[in-house]
């Protein structure tokens, strides 16, 4: 069934129907379409474009369809093009005649563009706030957990940090993620509603109105623009394109630190799975699953801008490919955020291995040449100076806290007791900037 047709002779093959149609995936869209309609028939009416009981019979059967869909009474399925020719068809088999009247001033064209709209604000809302537990979750684990770890550079160990200063880390990350999703909700809050085909339109048409029921800041200025712009949906993949790496490099240092060589931490049974052969086996599959999900999500980003960019003004059938993509790479990155959100709260902490990992990789070594040069020593020869004790130490299994003094005093006759104290994991925490560690 069409909305179209007067100005053919011949059916359309059905092969061609079933490329065409956008029902099988635009059914998701289903409220944005109708609560939309509402707002325009609204405006028609309000503009004396409708009379009174045209909207009322109108507006009433837009109801009861939306009503019916939700209650499970009417399922979206059938030989419809989209899920607009399914909804207008629904509610003139339903009210008659009078329902014909719905697409006056109006093309499916502003009507998808307002429907993408609506959902991607929708959508970001629900991220934003399950962003927002995520960072609650991260900066509770931190807090909970100021202990010692080495920190990492070239995945060599390198310095003492703390579990806290590191997922304090991506807390900052994440901050940045939420901030860049309320910039994006914030430039697609306007309302392409009323652009019509692309042209608008000779009725005396309120776009203000239909901004204001439908929640918008403002009509968009452009009519070309208003039905041919999908900025805001590649801006939003994009946006969880960043996220989904942060999350997947999240993901990848939580995967390491659960191996046995590391043994840092212990992801919770809830989140790991095991073997179908090897009995011992305990696999992070949730954080394996989120580094790989990440792929995908990029895939969207690249399917939406190779989609837009040969496209010339305006609407293209083109444009009927952003629904997949944003509605896969949305849904995956909500998934993925809340798995990651649970993962968390479950995670056990192993301090004392931590710990032992700090002590084995000479991650007071700058330190120690600090302490040189607090002494007078420049920089540069302190630098080497510590090399040589590290090669030594080296050669008698020790770490430099474990040398005696009279060893230190071989390479530099600054070391004096102090320095045990100066280097110690803990107390080099305690030092100028390195407080914020803490
Ligand atoms: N299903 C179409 C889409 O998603 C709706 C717009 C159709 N417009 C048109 N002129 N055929 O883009």
């Amino acid at each position: 069934m069409k909305l179209w047709g007067g100005r053919f002779k011949q059916g359309e093959s059905k092969l061609m129907e079933d490329f065409n149609s956008s029902l099988p995936f635009d059914k998701k869209l289903y409220y944005q379409d109708i609560i939309g309609s509402i707002a325009h028939v609204k405006m028609l009416c309000k503009c004396s474009i409708l009379k009174d009981e045209e909207e009322k019979a109108i507006v009433n059967g837009l109801k009861s369809i939306l009503q019916d869909i939700e209650s499970g009474s009417l399922s979206i399925q059938g030989e419809y093009e989209d899920i607009h020719s399914f909804v207008e068809i629904n509610l003139i088999q339903r009210i008659g005649d009078v329902g014909k009247k719905l697409h006056t001033a109006r093309s499916r064209n502003d009507q998808v563009a307002l429907d993408m709209r609506l959902y991607a604000k929708h959508k970001a809302i629900e991220i934003i706030d399950a962003v927002d537990i995520l960072l609650k979750n991260i900066k509770n684990l931190a807090h909970k957990n100021p202990v010692i770890m080495p920190g990492y550079t070239h995945l060599q160990r390198a310095q003492v940090i703390t579990f806290k200063h590191h997922m304090m880390a991506y807390y900052s990350m994440f901050y940045r993620d939420k901030k860049r999703l309320e910039n994006a909700l914030c430039i697609l809050n306007e309302n392409p509603l009323g652009c019509c085909a692309l042209a608008g339109t000779t009725y005396e048409t309120d776009r203000n109105f239909t901004t204001e029921q439908l929640g918008f800041k403002k009509p968009v200025d452009n009519f070309l623009d208003g039905v041919s712009d999908r900025d805001y949906i590649i801006e939003l993949i994009s946006n969880f394109s960043i996220s989904m790496m942060h999350l997947s490099r999240l993901s990848e240092e939580l995967i390491l630190w659960s191996t046995k060589e590391f043994d840092f931490i212990e992801i919770s049974d809830s989140f790991s799975t095991g073997s179908s052969i090897m009995p011992q086996k305990r696999n992070p599959d949730a954080a394996e699953l989120i580094r790989g999900k990440c792929g995908r999500v990029y895939g969207d980003l690249i399917s939406l801008l190779t989609t837009m960019k040969g496209l010339p003004l305006a609407y293209n059938k083109d444009m009927q490919e952003d629904k997949e993509p944003f509605f896969d790479a949305s849904d995956t990155f909500l998934k993925c955020i809340i798995i990651m959100t649970q993962m968390l709260e479950g995670l056990k902490i192993k301090e004392h291995n931590m710990y032992n990992a700090v002590k084995k990789g000479f991650l007071n070594a700058t330190e120690a040449a600090d302490y040189l040069v607090n002494k007078g020593v420049a920089f540069r020869d302190a630098h080497g100076i510590i090399g040589s004790i590290v090669m030594y130490c080296e050669e008698k299994n020790k770490a430099i806290e474990e040398l005696y003094l009279e060893e230190l005093q071989e390479f530099s006759y600054k070391f004096q007791d102090d320095i045990y104290e100066f280097i110690d994991y803990k107390s080099t925490l305690k030092k100028g900037a390195k407080k914020n560690l803490l």
